[in-house]
């Protein structure tokens, strides 16, 4: 059974990567996820500038989602090309750097930034729906804005392909999806985190979290991330692979986001649930499924559900 991916011409050994902001933001964070089974690794969001996230309690987690308003606190460009710097000595499986900023024009001088360290690929996060409070509703809820973002990371990326990390809290995510690709696009990371939401604790009729709301995150939340992968496939024609991120705690639930169109699958929250293990045992688990199967190469399960539905419309 292979569960190997090659994108944009990029070697995966299998399609599990570490979703950004979920376990640190050093090499030696990266290094131990990919020695815990990841095919891939995310960083945190990287700002130019140091940025400060919000006061504590910033993260709740029930059996059934995770609230997050962690705030995306960074330490800047500086630390970030140490740390890179450091993982690429002997980088054991490919590096996505994800990128946040406040304005267009930061974006494209964040990207020409990282892009120069050259990680495998660039994620941009236009999505984050806890900086609201900060920077306004995420450049992810408007066709002009996304695309606006595209275009000014893609002017000095370079080779190194970008994906566009997207938000389900929109009304049509296959037209934000058009209009990033209509702007050079080469990829997306679907979905950020949804809401936001809040959540109340009874006894001091106060909310959980400093800064009141939070994405939610984790397996309440895989149904959305399925239909909106499902979108942006459809939106895109399959043509630009999508890093479909979104609830995954099992290989059965990583499976069903490749059925929807993921070629890569991030994990998340699963990390605080099932433990650093999780990515060796959503692989074990997706190979056990696709042995019983009979599916020899993972990657014939990308998009599975799509031609499915093709077949049958046509009929
Ligand atoms: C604590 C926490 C921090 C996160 N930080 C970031 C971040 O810095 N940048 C980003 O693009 N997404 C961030 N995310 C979103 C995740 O990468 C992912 O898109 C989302 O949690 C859905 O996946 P999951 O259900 O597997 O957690 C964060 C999520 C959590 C729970």
């Amino acid at each position: 059974m292979d569960l190997s991916q090659k994108i944009l011409g990029i070697h995966f050994p299998n399609p599990t990567v570490l979703a950004s902001g979920i376990w640190g933001i050093t090499a030696a964070s990266w290094r131990a996820a990919a020695r815990a089974g990841a095919g891939g690794v995310t960083t945190k969001s990287l700002w130019l500038k140091e940025h400060r996230g919000h006061a504590s309690p910033v993260i709740i987690a029930t059996d059934h989602w995770t609230l997050n308003a962690v705030g995306v606190p960074d330490a800047g460009i500086e630390k970030a090309r140490e740390e890179i710097g450091d993982y690429q000595k002997d980088q054991p499986v490919p590096l996505i750097a994800n990128i946040i900023a406040d304005t267009v024009e930061n974006y494209g001088k964040t990207a020409q930034a990282i892009a120069k360290l050259k990680p495998e690929f660039l994620e941009v996060n236009i999505s984050c729906p806890n900086v609201e409070d900060e920077l306004g509703k995420p450049f992810a809820c408007s066709s002009h804005a996304a695309a606006a973002v595209t275009k000014a990371v893609k002017a000095v990326s370079g080779k190194i392909p970008v994906f566009i990390k997207l938000s389900p809290n929109v009304d049509s995510i296959a037209a934000i999806a058009q209009s990033c690709a209509a702007a050079g696009a080469d990829g997306f990371t679907v979905i950020n985190t949804v809401g936001p939401g809040m959540a109340i604790d009874l006894k001091s009729r106060m909310p959980i979290l400093t800064n009141r709301v939070g994405g939610l995150s984790g397996p309440a939340i895989k149904p959305i991330a399925v239909r909106c992968i499902a979108d942006v496939y459809r939106a895109t024609e399959g043509k630009l692979p999508i890093i479909g991120t979104g609830g995954v705690m099992t290989g059965e639930d990583a499976l069903e986001l490749m059925l929807a169109g993921a070629s890569l699958v991030g994990i998340g929250s699963a990390v605080g649930y099932r433990g650093s293990k999780v990515f060796s045992l959503v692989c074990a688990e997706m190979e056990a499924w696709c042995e019983r199967e009979g599916v020899k190469k993972i990657g014939e399960m990308v998009g599975g559900m799509q031609r499915k539905l093709k077949m049958q419309n046509s009929k």
